[in-house]
């Protein structure tokens, strides 16, 4: 299909829109072959455009049918269509174009625009969706009041969906019925949303705050109607959350959301008709487990939350992408912390950024949180447009505190309210209203890259002196060599022998505002900086980067004794986490190097008495014992590794794995005592209490599972006798992980025969045989492609399987013999013709090849495999050309 590679489009060459459209009715006839579209567009020329500008529309793979203007068949010499759309030479200054287009919804297998999924049809336009329903300027800057009407055999599609009130409905010949949605609010195309099928809902209502009653509904299959009461919650919390904490009303009279089995990414807030991937809408407590519970309530909140931060306040081009998710993201972060254990939740947040943000970062694909240059927009939903973006707010929160980063929210939304608009004016919104410059604060925005924080310090016992000298500096990313210093919040505090000392900065103003003088936020600016701390009685442990203040690495070259100082006395929770983590990691590191000369493994006995120590404090929130207790994850000492030496993962999971047992071992008193304390008997519940209890029990039970082969009953006792899927599940780990192999093929047969008639939690029956240490795992997985439950046109499937196999289990997806690499070539290869958005999300643990020493040869192999197939998509082709083009400069170098 496509010739030549595809070209980039810069940010810097954006323009305004020539044309812009008054007005959108469109028209569908649905049928079992084909779907007709039929459009009637009232366009303007924009004021500052040219009198002879042609008009320009978006559209991909769309059959034209007829085409006209003002009412007259535009003659063929009036137009031009191509690949990518159609053009109209000379038009008046106001005009009406009516177009009909015939599209294959059932031939969609990129689940991008109009598809089915299973008997039902249903849309997906973000980003560039909308251009394969029908010719149309298909970019967010461009906004209308949409009108639909909906047409399809009424018995197989009883319901028919679109966005904002619905107008009319009514039976027509044929045993056909249609209905018409009008949307008030004008909005870009990427908002759109049409669904069409069986469906049943749940309903509920929802009084705002000026009053206004809303109807809440969920639509679902019929068999998943006993699925729906926990995301209706969830709505009902975020709803009212939105109006107590940001002053955000909904503004419609009914907020729908639709589950769908296909579907590419978690969900889509298209307005007033949000669709869902049924993974992120369904629980039940046989069938979900705590986390996926938590998953539904945050991205529930999430999608809600974009009624004001995406779609009143849209994005005026995807550069800006970050402008909506960033502040979204930190928007049910917040939610989802006043929700449950505020502290937990961070510490979740933590280990994504530092796990997958910082590799991506460190990596080829680097960008800053709004990218300059893009191929195909797609492969911009990254960690780093999300989550990085939501860093940046709470950065901004920080240091303008929680009253003026209100005020500057109430005032984007007043100000830009049904406006596209960029992150330059979040940020000068934040600047107005709070009165802060934020002039280099936006470096973080423009600028990719992890910046490192490197902190020494001075004590001087006669003077009471204790200085902190703080140089920051950010490692070359592709395309920008030297970066200019960043403003970072630096959340901070000193520990002594009795806690948290008292702050007297030099130079500064005590904090009126803040009541507790023993923390503070210093704030860097520049490459180099010290602060001076006066009255200090004794020599401090810093206590640095409180509630991970700002998306950074630290290099402080804390003593073993300062972490368990900080472990287990300081004040900030998240610190308390931290350094327990950083505690493991050194003696994890410690251990590999043991392993690599050959030596016997000693495992330091302060990590085994700490985690004694943290087992009998009942004073702490189990969820957080389970934390701090759980040992870092080997993709995340994979990520350290590779700012030093280079990662062997063979090594990472041997070391982790004999430090994981010794803890077994030595703890095996307080590790069984916790275990029986913490059992429920009460009906499950997502509470907060709850679910820390069975998160410290179930951490428990691994740590007991791992090394000692007596304990392994406690696991099987609790798969046959668990009442929940959390419980259940985490015993069939256990058994899985550890058992013995007649085991756990026992178990897992047990568990599909028991679930084969749910695909959600099949799914999590593959994810489980994906992650498997033991054994053969790839052979496994490779088998499992070929078994009945499995279906490569399904993403949720794909990921279970192979996203789990290549990102979670490190030690098969590295085979010396190149064998985990091959297979994720063969995965992409068969994928990317049908869906390139998967393929293209594949791909990106072979891209990561710069971490791992020893293996990038195999690993670009297949790169270079992928770059030379046909019609590769420019998806898939986009990360492949950047991940092998920053091999040559890193082998220069390294040379
Ligand atoms: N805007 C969606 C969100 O809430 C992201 C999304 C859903 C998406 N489906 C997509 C992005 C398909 C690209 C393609 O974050
Ligand atoms: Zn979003």
């Amino acid at each position: 299909m496509r010739s030549a590679n595809p070209v980039a489009i810069y940010l810097k060459d954006y323009q305004l829109p020539s044309y812009l459209l008054e007005s959108t009715d469109l028209h569908f006839e649905l049928y079992e072959d084909y779907t007709l579209v039929h459009s009637r567009l009232q366009l303007r020329r924009s004021e500052d455009c040219a009198v002879d500008a042609p008009l320009w529309l978006h559209g991909e793979g769309l059959e034209l049918l007829a085409v006209s203007l003002d009412g007259e068949t535009l003659p063929l010499d009036r137009y031009t269509v191509t690949d990518e759309g159609l053009e109209v030479a000379s038009v008046p200054e106001r005009f009406l174009l009516e177009c009909s287009t015939r599209i294959l919804p059932q031939e969609n297998t990129a689940l991008d625009g109009l598809y089915k999924s299973r008997s039902m049809f249903c849309t997906q336009c973000e980003a560039h969706g909308f251009r394969k329903i029908t010719y149309y300027l298909d970019r967010p800057d461009v906004m209308s009041v949409f009108t639909v009407t909906i047409e399809a055999d009424k018995s197989r599609y009883p319901v028919l969906l679109s966005n904002g009130n619905l107008k009319a409905c009514d039976d027509i010949e044929g045993g056909r019925h249609r209905a018409t949605w009008h949307d008030p609010f004008p909005k870009p195309a990427y908002l759109f949303a049409l669904v069409a099928g069986d469906l049943h809902f749940i309903e509920d209502a929802f009084r705002t705050c000026s009053g206004r009653d809303v109807c809440l509904r969920i639509y679902v299959e019929q068999k998943d109607l006993g699925k729906c009461d926990h995301a209706m919650r969830s709505l009902k919390h975020s709803m009212r959350w939105d109006e107590e904490v940001y002053g955000r009303e909904y503004d419609l009279d009914i907020f729908n959301i639709v589950a769908v089995d296909d579907f590419n990414m978690g969900a889509m807030e298209n307005k007033g008709l949000n669709i869902f991937n049924s993974s992120c809408v369904l629980c039940s407590p046989e069938t979900t487990t705590d986390q996926g519970f938590q998953r539904v309530e945050s991205i529930v909140a999430h999608e809600y939350f974009h009624n004001w931060s995406g779609n009143r306040v849209t994005c005026r081009d995807w550069f800006q992408l970050s402008l909506k998710e960033g502040f979204t993201v930190f928007r049910d972060a917040s939610f989802s912390a006043d929700m449950g254990s505020a502290t937990v939740r961070r510490v979740e947040e933590v280990n994504v950024l530092r796990t997958s943000q910082f590799a991506e970062d460190a990596g080829p694909m680097a960008h800053p949180v709004r990218p300059e240059s893009v191929i195909e927009i797609n492969n911009f939903y990254t960690v780093t447009v999300y989550e990085k973006g939501a860093e940046l707010v709470r950065m901004l929160h920080t240091l303008l505190g929680p009253e003026a980063f209100r005020r500057g929210s109430d005032l984007y939304f007043e100000r830009h309210d049904g406006q596209a608009v960029t992150c330059e004016d979040f940020v000068r919104a934040m600047e107005d209203a709070s009165g802060t410059d934020l002039v280099q604060f936006r470096n973080w925005y423009s600028q990719a890259g992890t910046p490192l924080l490197t902190v020494r310090d001075e004590y001087d016992a006669d003077a009471g002196r204790y200085t902190l000298h703080v140089t920051q500096s950010c490692p070359p990313t592709p395309g920008q060599a030297s970066k200019q210093p960043f403003v970072i919040p630096l959340a901070m505090g000193l520990l002594g022998e009795a806690g948290n000392l008292p702050l007297h900065l030099a130079n500064a103003e005590p904090d009126p505002d803040t009541a507790d003088n023993t923390r503070c936020v210093l704030v860097l600016d520049q490459a180099q900086q010290s602060f001076v701390f006066e009255q200090v009685k004794e020599k401090p442990v810093p206590s640095l980067l409180r509630g991970f203040s700002a998306p950074v690495r630290l290099d402080y070259g804390f003593t073993k004794a300062d972490l368990y100082a900080l472990m287990s006395r300081d004040d900030d929770g998240f610190v308390r986490w931290d350094s327990a983590q950083a505690l493991a990691t050194r003696v994890i590191q410690d251990v590999e190097k043991q392993i690599q000369g050959s030596a016997t493994v000693v495992v330091d006995p302060m990590l085994t008495g700490a985690w004694r120590g943290l087992l009998s404090d009942e004073s702490i929130d189990p969820a957080m014992v389970a934390e701090m207790i759980t040992l870092p994850g080997e993709n995340y000492l994979a990520e350290l590794a590779s700012h030093t030496a280079g990662a062997n993962v063979d090594t990472i999971h041997n070391a982790r794995w004999a430090v994981q047992a010794e803890i077994a071992r030595t703890c095996s008193g307080q590790l069984l005592e916790t275990y029986h304390r913490l059992a429920q008997d009460e009906p499950y519940a997502p509470s907060a209490d709850q679910v820390a209890a069975r998160s410290l029990r179930n951490t428990c039970l691994e740590y007991l599972g791992c090394a000692l082969g007596v304990h392994l009953e406690l696991a099987l006792e609790q798969f046959d006798t668990a009442s929940n899927m959390t419980d259940r599940l985490a015993a069939l780990r256990v058994i899985v992980f550890y058992g013995e192999e007649a085991q756990r093929e026992r178990a897992l047969d047990q568990f599909y025969r028991d679930w084969r008639h749910d695909t959600l939690v099949i799914n999590q029956w593959f994810s489980l045989q994906a992650a498997m240490p033991l054994g053969d795992t790839l052979a496994r997985v490779r088998e499992l492609l070929l078994h009945p439950a499995f279906d490569l046109r399904n993403p949720n499937k794909v990921r279970a399987l192979v996203s789990v196999f290549t990102g979670q289990n490190p030690v098969h997806f590295h085979r010396v013999d190149g064998q985990g690499y091959q297979f994720l070539g063969d995965m992409v290869a068969k994928l990317d013709g049908s869906n390139p958005q998967l393929a293209s999300r594949l791909v990106v643990p072979l891209t990561k090849w710069h971490n791992y020493r020893g293996r990038a040869d195999l690993m670009c192999a297949q790169l270079e495999r992928i770059a030379l197939l046909p019609d590769l998509s420019p998806d898939v082709f986009e990360l492949v050309k950047k991940s092998l083009d920053a091999r040559e400069p890193a082998q220069a170098g390294s040379r």
